[in-house]
């Protein structure tokens, strides 16, 4: 056993693609410790600044305090602990939809969500730069899936027509997210309702990271555009922006009743903890408050400096790549490529693309060795060669520290 994986181990150290796990003697925030050592971190995805609320810390010890910590199984088995029946009745009211599910994770909404939806006679047309929990989910429905090219309408049309012709009978589900994880921008969600309606599919929008981030009150793109009745599956998380833990599914009664039928992370998984409930509970009842909406609005303040000072930057047209960051250390690389910014103000991720994959590594280090976490996204995460610093701004920063790492990329990059 000792060495299996040594050789595949090497081959991924070779190609700037291993991964390491880094302790963190800390709560999230945006100043972590690691290793004794205070860092400013631009790598979470705590938007709101909710990880450590007092509000969300409180809720979990009082429903520790009654409910115990663990929920003894799945929810169809030992009985739902009133902490959830809360969180979905407060989930259902703010997302302004009949009814709604709790799952352990958002990867296993995705994972149980989808193989109740659609089988082998059906088709799952997927974005290209879908997270992994969706590919995963449509992959294990055993539905024939094709994808699109990244907002691409018109392919998906075409895709659309396909299906039309080759699965008469069947369901077509579309799926995509509201705010790309890696990418940050944003679905063309109108335009994708005029086709799902056109051709009479599903829809299905993951909001994970646009729940907290955008419409009044935290509540997402399909809020935002008033287009929530057209949505027929609304997913998203309670580990980011509601500083919990979890992922849930928005929609009308008989797709939750279907789920809890057919989801099989569901049925066949142990309940989050009822703390957990708690807290995430304590999350949307804090985003539906007026102070919820300021902290959003904060955030929004937050993420319009980043977007002014890494433009500012001019790292697209920059003569000096990072490469040449610390030329003649072991970290500079020959063929590293001239970092880009997706100008998206979409959302409070900010992918500046590097391309190599070590260059990113060695940028992300000379970033560490400055004091900050930013951490470099590398293939399966992304495609080969499109490896990039993924920034994510929240709430809680502080002016001066997103100066400070817009500050340090300029230095590192050596742009004028
Ligand atoms: C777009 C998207 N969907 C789903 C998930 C999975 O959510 P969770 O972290 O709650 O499992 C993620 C997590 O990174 C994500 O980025």
């Amino acid at each position: 056993m000792q060495g299996l994986f040594a050789e595949q181990l090497k081959a991924l150290r070779a190609a700037s693609l291993d991964r390491h796990l880094r302790e963190i003697n800390s709560s999230q925030g945006p100043e972590i410790e690691i290793a004794g050592r205070r860092i400013i971190t631009f790598s979470s995805n705590d938007y709101l600044g909710l990880a450590n609320d007092v509000r969300l810390r409180e809720a979990a010890i009082a429903a520790i305090n009654e409910f115990g910590v663990g929920a003894g199984a799945s929810r169809l088995i030992s009985g739902t602990q009133s902490p959830h029946v809360r969180l979905e009745r407060a989930l259902a009211k703010w997302k302004a939809t009949a009814a709604a599910l709790c799952f352990s994770s958002g990867y296993a909404a995705a994972l149980g969500t989808i193989p109740a939806l659609v089988t082998k006679n059906d088709v799952v047309l997927l974005d290209k730069l879908c997270h992994a929990s969706l590919i995963d989910g449509a992959k294990l429905s055993g539905a024939t899936l094709r994808v699109f090219p990244h907002n691409n309408l018109r392919k998906l049309k075409t895709h659309l027509q396909w299906a039309a012709r080759t699965h008469p009978g069947g369901r077509v589900l579309i799926v995509t997210e509201s705010v790309f994880s890696m990418d940050g921008d944003r679905a063309p969600l109108r335009e994708l309702i005029q086709l799902k309606k056109q051709f009479h599919a599903l829809l299905m929008l993951d909001e994970a990271h646009a729940v907290g981030v955008i419409g009044l009150h935290g509540r997402g793109l399909a809020a935002e555009q008033n287009v929530s009745d057209d949505v027929d599956v609304q997913m998203g998380t309670l580990s980011k922006a509601l500083g919990a833990s979890g992922g849930y599914i928005c929609g009308s009664r008989s797709l939750i009743e279907w789920l809890i039928n057919r989801a099989r992370s569901f049925i066949y998984s142990t309940a989050p903890p009822p703390a957990i409930a708690a807290a995430a509970l304590a999350a949307v009842n804090f985003l539906s408050s007026s102070e919820g909406e300021e902290r959003r609005l904060l955030l929004w303040e937050r993420i319009r400096l980043m977007r002014k000072l890494l433009l500012s930057l001019d790292v697209g047209r920059s003569t000096l790549g990072v490469g040449r960051l610390d030329a003649g250390s072991k970290r500079s690389t020959p063929n590293a490529q001239r970092p880009t910014l997706n100008e998206s103000p979409s959302s409070a991720i900010f992918p500046l693309i590097i391309g190599n994959e070590q260059a990113a590594l060695d940028l992300a280090a000379a970033l560490n060795d400055e004091g900050f976490l930013v951490p470099a996204i590398r293939y399966p995460t992304v495609a080969k060669g499109a490896a990039r610093l993924r920034i994510t701004v929240t709430a809680a920063h502080q002016e001066d520290q997103i100066k400070g790492l817009c500050q340090a990329i300029k230095r590192l990059s050596k742009i004028a």
